[in-house]
């Protein structure tokens, strides 16, 4: 399978982010799929931003990911704003979409109403320019967390109707969830984990084991007298994928049962998930401080995804401006 993914450098990443999505591309990549992940670097200028901390968070984002286990040599990783082919499909692909379909966005909504004195045609447009980064590759299918399923079937709308009007030409990606694709917010488990609701609703992976177990500490679990149990079951979930993805086995299933019984005691279980994430990025975290020290490593890495995409992505817009009729 060709396999396609991307990630906003905007911040630092978080669990939700790597159990979501990372995780899944890695494991994808270890199963020798033909694999494509980039840095989509033209959808971060969408949000607010700084252009001096810009070059910095791409940097950043693409140490983290080689940290967390790609690897250039089975994947290739590259940045979205080098490659120009995905603006100027995407902006074929605006004529195909009406605006009724990008105002049902979810995602839109939910960021239009954060960043309400910037809702700008990026912001709109966005799931336009994912389809062109997904489309241009022409991949099978795409690893994301559940916030972007709308998305991909958008992607799935505009490859069929391209097809229907103007000859087969793209396949309809499917998108790939792992067991976990909605992690909740410590703080608000009706809210989906992210950086806009505060330092205390993430577990950043680069956070240190003492800030872990201070925001798992103070992680919402049970209310109203133990009979909302969503903040504890999100606790749960998260204790189960650590554990299950490192140890095969884990205690798991008896804190799920003390929960449903309403005897879990917290002050066991929270420093023992708080120690379970903080052991589990412990790699990570050395080597990250590795590559850190090695950045010129880290952009040679960028520069030769980069060559190898651009050539693919250019090769698939000529084959559409032809089918549109504008070669001469
Ligand atoms: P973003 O940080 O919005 O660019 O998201 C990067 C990837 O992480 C996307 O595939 C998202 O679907 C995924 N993701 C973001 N937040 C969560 C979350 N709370 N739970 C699961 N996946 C998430
Ligand atoms: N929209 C995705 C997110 O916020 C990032 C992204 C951009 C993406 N282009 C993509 C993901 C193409 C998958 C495929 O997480």
């Amino acid at each position: 399978m060709r396999i396609l993914s991307g990630i906003q450098p905007s911040g630092e990443l978080h669990i939700g982010n790597y159990l979501g999505a990372i995780k899944n591309w890695i494991k994808l990549q270890n199963e020798k799929n033909e694999c494509w992940f980039f840095v989509a670097d033209y959808h971060s200028l969408t949000e607010n931003y700084n252009p001096k901390e810009k070059s910095k968070e791409i940097l950043n984002l693409a140490t983290d990911l080689l940290a967390l286990g790609l690897d250039p040599k089975k994947s290739t990783i590259f940045q979205q704003s080098q490659i120009e082919s995905h603006a100027n499909l995407a902006w074929i692909f605006n004529t195909l979409v009406r605006m009724s379909e990008l105002e049902r966005m979810t995602q839109y909504k939910d960021k239009a109403s954060i960043q309400k004195e910037n809702v700008n045609i990026g912001l709109f447009g966005y799931p336009i320019l994912m389809a062109a980064d997904i489309l241009i590759y022409k991949a099978d299918a795409v690893p994301v967390g559940e916030d972007q399923i709308q998305h991909l079937e958008l992607t799935r709308d505009i490859a069929h109707r391209f097809n229907e009007k103007f000859g087969q030409t793209f396949p309809e990606p499917k998108s790939l969830l792992t067991e976990t694709p909605r992690i909740m917010s410590l703080l608000d488990p009706t809210k989906k984990m992210s950086k806009s609701g505060g330092e205390k609703s993430y577990i950043a992976l680069t956070d240190f084991p003492e800030i872990i177990q201070e925001k798992i500490k103070s992680a919402v679990s049970d209310t109203g007298g133990g009979k909302d149990k969503r903040g504890g079951e999100n606790l749960l979930e998260i204790f189960n994928a650590f554990a299950e993805t490192k140890n095969g086995q884990s205690e798991y299933s008896n804190y799920k049962r003390y929960h449903e019984e309403g005897t879990l005691k917290y002050a066991e279980f929270k420093p023992a998930l708080a120690e379970l994430i903080s052991n589990y990025f412990a790699d990570y975290r050395a080597k990250r401080a590795e590559l850190l020290e090695n950045p010129d490593f880290v952009k040679n890495v960028l520069t030769e995804g980069n060559k190898k995409t651009s050539a693919i992505a250019e090769a698939t817009l000529q084959e559409v401006k032809q089918k549109l009729g504008l070669i001469i």
